[in-house]
């Protein structure tokens, strides 16, 4: 694999698309088990969990789910506004239900936190967190989620998803920002 640039930035190889792979079948397996008779709904977060919610829906095998898509965005370039818009696209009555958010990256969790207070609103019977990937030390709220694919330093991050001002989604591995020397 190669550095690859966007916008005049370089970012080098960082997770696998093989890592991604194997380490989504082990969530799936985890769902499955946790989530038997639950008919989980999964609510993917739009548009950075695309990619990895398609995959993570299909490695839960073998129980009832149910998929529908969100959108909210408080994210702009590199920096976080911590400004949260308001969730679009939620039409499913959550009502006594197990609730699974699927995000590509909880990284300040100020969007995750806002949008489980919104969702909490709804009384769901719970609510779960699957996320591709979680930056622990970039976190200023109390959230925690329940699934992880990779913990990952404070460092930014594109690919399978990710995006950087739109592009760089369609990469089919994870790369980061190649830090200056
Ligand atoms: N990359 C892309 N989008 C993001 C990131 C990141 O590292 N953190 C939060 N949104
Ligand atoms: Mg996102």
């Amino acid at each position: 694999m190669k550095q690859v640039t966007y916008e005049g930035l370089t970012f080098e190889p960082y997770i696998t698309r093989e890592a991604i792979n194997a380490r989504i079948a082990e969530l799936g397996k985890d769902i499955t088990r946790d989530c038997a008779g639950k008919m989980p709904l999964f609510l993917v977060v739009l548009n950075g969990a695309f990619a990895f919610a398609s995959d993570l829906f299909r490695a839960v095998e073998g129980i009832d789910a149910e998929i529908s898509f969100i959108r909210l965005k408080s994210y702009e370039g590199m920096g976080s506004t911590g400004v949260v818009k308001e969730v679009l696209g939620l039409h499913d009555d959550i009502a006594g239900r197990t609730v699974i958010i699927v995000e590509d990256i909880v990284d300040t969790g100020n969007t995750i936190f806002r949008l489980i207070k919104d969702l909490e609103a709804k009384q769901p019977a719970e609510i779960k967190v699957a996320t591709l990937l979680f930056k622990p030390d970039a976190l200023v709220r109390p959230v925690k989620p329940d699934y992880v694919g990779f913990n990952i330093p404070t460092k930014f991050i594109i690919g399978y998803g990710l995006d950087l001002n739109g592009k760089a989604r369609n990469l089919n591995d994870i790369y980061v920002l190649k830090e200056e020397k």
